[in-house]
C-alpha cells in the first residue's frame, strides 16, 4: 500500500479546505510616504509603483486602502525642514500630523499608524540625538516621546517607534499616559536589523545617514537570541505589538520570536525586498503577482499575524478576488 499525502492536493477546493495558512486583507499594513507641500503625487524611482503624496492628495491612495479593506496604513513623513534634533517630527503642524488629521477626517474607520523616528527629520540622518559624534540613546528618548504624543494628539491610533533605542517603549508609554492618550497603542519595532535591504526606503524618505551607519543601534544580522531578548524587553515596557524587520531574509527570527511572545507579531517586508521583486519582474525573469503572493504566504506561515508590505493594496485585491 502507498500512503498518499498527494490526495490532499487533488483539486483546488480540497487544497483550499486543507490549507494551513490563510490570509486576509485585515492582516496587511500599507506604508505610505508623505512629503510636505501641496498637490504632489510623485514617483519614487527606486521603488517602482510607490509614490510620495502631499497631505492633500493622500485621500486618493487611502480610498483604495479602505476599499480593499486592509488592516492599517503606516505613515512616514518627509519634512521640508531638517535640523539637529528633528524638530519637525514633533511639530503639531508637521507633515505627518497633517496627514494623520486628513486621514482620520476623511476615513475615520481606517486605522492609522505613525512611524516614530528622527532620521527623516534630522540634518545628519540618524535616528537619534548626536552627542560626541554618536547617537545618544538616553538623550533621544524624550524626543521620541514628544513625537509620539504629537502624533497621538493629531489622531494616530497606533505609534510605531522604529529608532531602536533601548527604553523607547517605556518612555513613549509613560508620556502618552501622562498626556491622557492611554488608549493609543504602541507597535514597537523591537527587532530591527542593520540591513542593506533598506536602501530604496532611504532614497524614498531622504533619510540616509550623512556619516557612519546604524550598526550601533540596529541589530547584528548574525543574532537571533538577542532578537527574543529585544522583543521581551519591549513587551515588558508596554508594547501592544511588535515588528520583526526585514521580512523574508529573517523568517527564522520571526519564528523564534513568535514562539516566545504572546503579543501580535508583525513582519515588515522592506523596500529592498519589494524593489528586488519589481526589478526581476520588470525584466521578465519572475512573475510579479506570483512572487508577491508566495512571499506573503511564506511570511504568514512563519508566524506573522500582521504583514507590513508595499504590495499590500495588490495583495488585498487578490484576496478579495479569492486568488490568494
Ligand atoms: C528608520 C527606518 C528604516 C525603515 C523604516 N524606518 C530603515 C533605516 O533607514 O534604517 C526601512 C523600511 C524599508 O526599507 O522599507 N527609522
Ligand atoms: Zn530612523
Amino acid at each position: 500500500m502507498i500512503i498518499r499525502p498527494r490526495r490532499l492536493r487533488k483539486t483546488a477546493s480540497i487544497r483550499a479546505m486543507t490549507s494551513e495558512t490563510r490570509l486576509s486583507p485585515s492582516m496587511l499594513v500599507y506604508p505610505v510616504f508623505i512629503r510636505e507641500g501641496k498637490n504632489i503625487i510623485e514617483d519614487i524611482p527606486a521603488m517602482p509603483g510607490q509614490k510620495r503624496y502631499s497631505p492633500d492628495t493622500l485621500p486618493v491612495i487611502l480610498e483604495r486602502a479602505v476599499r480593499n479593506r486592509i488592516g492599517a496604513v503606516l505613515f512616514f513623513g518627509i519634512p521640508e525642514h531638517k535640523d539637529e534634533c528633528g524638530s519637525s517630527a514633533y511639530d503639531d503642524d508637521g507633515v505627518i500630523q497633517q496627514a494623520v488629521r486628513t486621514a482620520k477626517r476623511e476615513f475615520p474607520e481606517l486605522t492609522v499608524i505613525g512611524d516614530v523616528c528622527m532620521c527623516e527629520y534630522t540634518s545628519h540622518g540618524h535616528c537619534g540625538i548626536i552627542r560626541n559624534g554618536t547617537v545618544d540613546n538616553d538623550a533621544t528618548l524624550e524626543y521620541l516621546a514628544r513625537i509620539a504624543v504629537s502624533q497621538a494628539r493629531s489622531g494616530a491610533d497606533i505609534v510605531a517607534p522604529s529608532d531602536m533605542m533601548d527604553g523607547h517603549t517605556a518612555a513613549i508609554r509613560g508620556a502618552l499616559d501622562a498626556e491622557g492618550f492611554t488608549d493609543t497603542l504602541i507597535c514597537s519595532y523591537a527587532v530591527k536589523y542593520a540591513s542593506a535591504f533598506y536602501g530604496p526606503f532611504r532614497e524614498a524618505a531622504g533619510s540616509a545617514p550623512s556619516f557612519g551607519d546604524r550598526k550601533s543601534y540596529q541589530m547584528n544580522p548574525r543574532n537571533v537570541r538577542e532578537a527574543v531578548r529585544e522583543a521581551e524587553l519591549d513587551i515588558a515596557e508596554g508594547a501592544d505589538m511588535i515588528i520583526v524587520k526585514p521580512g523574508l531574509p529573517y523568517l527564522d527570527v520571526l519564528r523564534a520570536v513568535r514562539e516566545r511572545v504572546n503579543v501580535p507579531v508583525a513582519s515588515y517586508c522592506v523596500s529592498g525586498e519589494y524593489s528586488m521583486m519589481k526589478a526581476a519582474a520588470s525584466m521578465g525573469w519572475l512573475n510579479e503577482k506570483n512572487i508577491a503572493c508566495e512571499s506573503a504566504i511564506s511570511i504568514a506561515r512563519a508566524g506573522a499575524d500582521i504583514i507590513i508590505t508595499y504590495f499590500a493594496l495588490e495583495l488585498a485585491e487578490y484576496m478579495l478576488n479569492g486568488e490568494l
